[in-house]
């Protein structure tokens, strides 16, 4: 499902942020990349995301290509971002901040777009916040809505950036709950940046190690 091939990243500096990454990621997997700070692996999900391009290599995801130095707007379609702060909208309530883009930037009818939602909402268990706006609902039920909110693009990858630092332990469990739930119930296939080995260990099913000679494997369930 994704493939990148010998990447090289770099932000005007001499040195690359990353210089030949390379990795594959079959349909319907959990991987993790851990990592130590600065190494570049949100830089690495953002080239994945197609928000930002890269100088060298390709990343094919779905079959889609996009090569080095060309405009990584194909994959953007394709990839959802769950970021950490998940970026849910404070004056909407749960349907309308998963309906917006399927129904402004997309311009699909509301009845069938809030439908969908619904669905999704019941699929990871939170379809009773359906009305509720995001301060009155607690850290797991706001994720399960941004996860919910990123699967209405219909993308065929969903990646997470650190969705466990700053949180409890009981709120990292239930984090890797949801994320498995994702996977049981969607087939989605997901990449999930962690600075957490023992997370990764209990919910992913591979686990890679960027570092600056590139991804080494580390897990494969
Ligand atoms: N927009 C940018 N412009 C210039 N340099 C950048 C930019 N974004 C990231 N960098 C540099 O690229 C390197 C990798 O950053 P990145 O955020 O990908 O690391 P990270 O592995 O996600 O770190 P952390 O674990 O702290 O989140 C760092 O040296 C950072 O300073
Ligand atoms: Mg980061």
């Amino acid at each position: 499902m994704i493939t990148i091939e010998t990447l090289v990243k770099r932000y005007g500096q001499a040195t690359p942020v990353l210089r030949g990454v390379s990795f594959a990621v079959d349909a319907g997997q959990t991987t993790a990349i851990l990592g130590k700070s600065g190494v570049g692996k949100s830089t690495l999900l953002r080239c994945l995301a197609g928000l930002e391009g890269f100088e060298a290599g390709a990343i094919v995801v779905d079959g889609v290509r996009v090569e080095g130095g060309k405009s990584p707007r194909p994959l953007r379609g394709r990839v959802g971002v769950v970021f950490q702060t998940l970026e849910l909208f404070p004056h909407l309530n749960v349907v309308d901040n998963c309906a917006l883009a399927p129904v402004v930037v997309q311009q699909r009818p509301r009845d069938e777009v809030v439908a969908e939602v619904h669905a999704l909402l019941r699929t990871l268990d939170v379809d009773s916040v359906a009305h509720v706006h995001p301060e009155a609902m607690s850290g797991g039920q706001r994720q399960r809505v941004a996860i919910v909110r990123a699967l209405m693009m219909k993308p065929r990858v969903l990646l997470y950036d650190e969705p466990t630092s700053a949180l409890d332990p009981s709120l990292k469990a239930e984090v890797g709950r949801t994320v498995r739930e994702v996977a049981e119930r969607t087939g989605m296939t997901q990449v999930v940046v962690t600075h957490d080995p023992a997370w990764a260990d209990a919910h992913c099913d591979d686990i890679f190690i960027l570092d600056e000679t590139g991804l080494t494997k580390t897990k494969n369930a």
